[in-house]
């Protein structure tokens, strides 16, 4: 649609979590007269990051090193990792979290004044920093807000639009993101679809959790941003390993939507998993037992509930008691008494949900797409650290690291008014917003934890027919979340019917070994791949 408004800025950041404040404010910063324009979809506060629960990871503690973080990320990631990405990450990160604190977040400590550090699947060490018990997303996000509400630096200024519900790039003659188009849900001039012209574009739109029936993702993790690099000619990368986190709370047959997160270090500290008949299984399946690798650990949950056809499995924080469980797992606790159970007393029935996309839009080591001027940053991207499965808490951590390294490039460019944008004569046809829950119960049944060339030949079929839409669609935010809900899941199912092996979070019923020889390698996925 033409846009009925404009506004200008030297940077504009799409979405609101880690990723996208920390880039504004480290931006902010490092030009202080800059104007830096915040874009996001519902309020500031509404992605995902304030639904983390277990942490940060970074190796803080004396007995750790950047060197050990190091290893158990490529040893999580199976082989498909960017050393280079990966070694930015576990060095840079213990001073990304200090600024962090600086900008006000506040992390759990022990009574000696020093963080206190937890342990998640993967890690062979305690090194996750966590705030409020189990609330650290909350935390992170409160106190990235409050800055960017504050204006990131003495002089700087960072304007927000709330409700704004990114469309597409906008592009120049010579092919560079001059911009993006909006859809703006709110009153007065602003109201209705409008332009943002600006001398570069940073992606901080996080996951993509919706595609699927169940999830831990907010109902706006649409994968906006991965649906326009798409559109926008950007390579993505990866988008086969969708990590299903192991432990969720299991809430009866066919729940949909989000579903609440029991963290990691539930089992960090102590909980174990136990199968229908009470009996505890992970020993038998790995050296680090409930603290193996995700994928591990969702796998042999999947396995154990396809062997005893239930459809969930028990996990047993009893010995906590009821003090441990309202102090360090607030969050957690509350959620499992607002479903009638008491930790403290009872089990916990959990099942895998979808949680997060290891791959996304391709970027270099500054977050840069293959999209001149285009950024991405957080969930949204793929920078390589997480591979074909990504290790507990880095994923917090990669936002922090890689939105200063993007507000670093950003910092050096010449300031320059954005090229004018050019028509690239292509409509985007929107489709019937009813798809949506088709799509999702498509994608959990054929393309979820277990798939096979067989089930994803099907959901692909089911998606191709979701296209089809028999009354011309009203542009409106849901019909353009349907419409990247269907784009995003056929280029997941195009990838991951391409790579015929099982390796990390990538599980193929059909060819059920990891193959080195033909696989260990990256998949790209372009406009132009079939079906798409
Ligand atoms: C959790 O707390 O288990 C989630 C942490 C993560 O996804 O990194």
């Amino acid at each position: 649609p033409e846009p009925g408004w404009t506004v200008r800025a030297d940077i504009v950041v799409v979405g609101s979590g880690i990723a996208g404040l920390t880039v504004a404010l480290r931006y902010a910063e490092l030009v202080p007269d800059a104007r830096v324009l915040v874009v996001t979809k519902d309020v500031l506060s509404a992605g995902s990051t304030r639904w983390a629960q277990g942490g940060i990871a970074a190796a803080l503690d004396p007995a750790d090193s950047w060197a050990e973080h190091l290893s158990d990320t490529l040893i999580a990631g199976v082989g498909l990792c960017d050393t280079q990405a990966v070694q930015a990450l576990v060095t840079e990160g213990p001073d990304a979290l200090r600024r962090l604190m600086a900008h006000g977040a506040r992390f759990d400590r022990r009574p000696d004044g020093e963080l206190q550090l937890t342990r998640e699947g993967g890690h062979r060490r305690d090194r996750i920093v966590h705030a409020g018990g189990d609330a650290t997303g909350a935390e992170v996000q409160r106190a990235l807000a409050e800055a960017v509400r504050a204006g990131g630096s003495p002089a700087g200024r960072i304007e927000v639009i709330e409700h704004a519900l990114v469309l597409d790039l906008l592009k120049d003659a010579s092919g560079s993101a001059c911009g993006v188009t909006l859809h703006v849900m709110g009153e007065g001039a602003r109201d209705g679809v409008g332009a943002v012209r600006a001398g570069a574009v940073v992606l901080a739109t996080g996951g993509m959790g919706q595609v699927y029936a169940a999830t831990t993702n907010p109902l706006v993790s649409t994968g906006d941003g991965v649906a326009l690099a798409l559109r926008a000619g950007a390579v993505l990368r990866d988008l086969e390993f969708v990590q299903f986190h192991p432990t969720v709370l299991w809430l009866g047959e066919g729940s949909t939507g989000q579903q609440p997160l029991i963290s990691e270090a539930v089992r960090g500290e102590g909980a174990v998993l136990l199968d229908a008949s009470g009996r505890r299984f992970m020993t038998e399946v790995h050296e680090l037992a409930e603290l193996a690798p995700r994928d591990v650990v969702a796998k042999a949950i999947m396995r154990r509930m396809l062997e005893t056809g239930e459809s969930h499995v028990l996990l047993d924080g009893r010995h906590f008691g009821e003090e441990k469980w309202r102090t360090r797992f607030p969050t957690i606790y509350a959620v499992c008494r607002e479903h009638g159970i008491d930790p403290a007393r009872e089990l916990i029935p959990v099942a895998p949900a979808a949680h997060y996309a290891s791959g996304g839009v391709r970027t270099d080591l500054h977050g840069r797409t293959s999209v001149p001027g285009l950024y991405a940053c957080g969930e949204v991207a793929c920078t390589g650290v997480h591979g074909a499965n990504r290790l507990a808490s880095n994923s917090l951590l990669e936002g922090l690291v890689f939105a200063e390294r993007i507000a670093a490039d950003l910092a050096c460019l010449p300031r320059v008014a954005p090229g004018e944008p050019v028509d690239d004569g292509r409509a985007t046809g929107l489709v019937d917003p009813r798809v949506r829950p088709r799509v999702q119960a498509r994608m959990s049944t054929g393309a979820g934890v277990l798939r096979s060339g067989r089930s994803l030949a099907e959901v692909s079929h089911g998606l191709l027919d979701a296209r089809w839409t028999p009354v011309a669609v009203e542009p409106c935010t849901e019909a353009w979340e349907a419409t990247n809900l269907l784009t995003v899941a056929t280029a997941v199912v195009t990838a991951a019917r391409a790579r015929e092996e099982t390796r990390g979070s990538h599980w193929r019923e059909d060819f059920p070994e990891r193959d080195d020889a033909w696989w260990l390698g990256h998949l790209d996925v372009t406009l132009a791949e079939e079906g798409l």
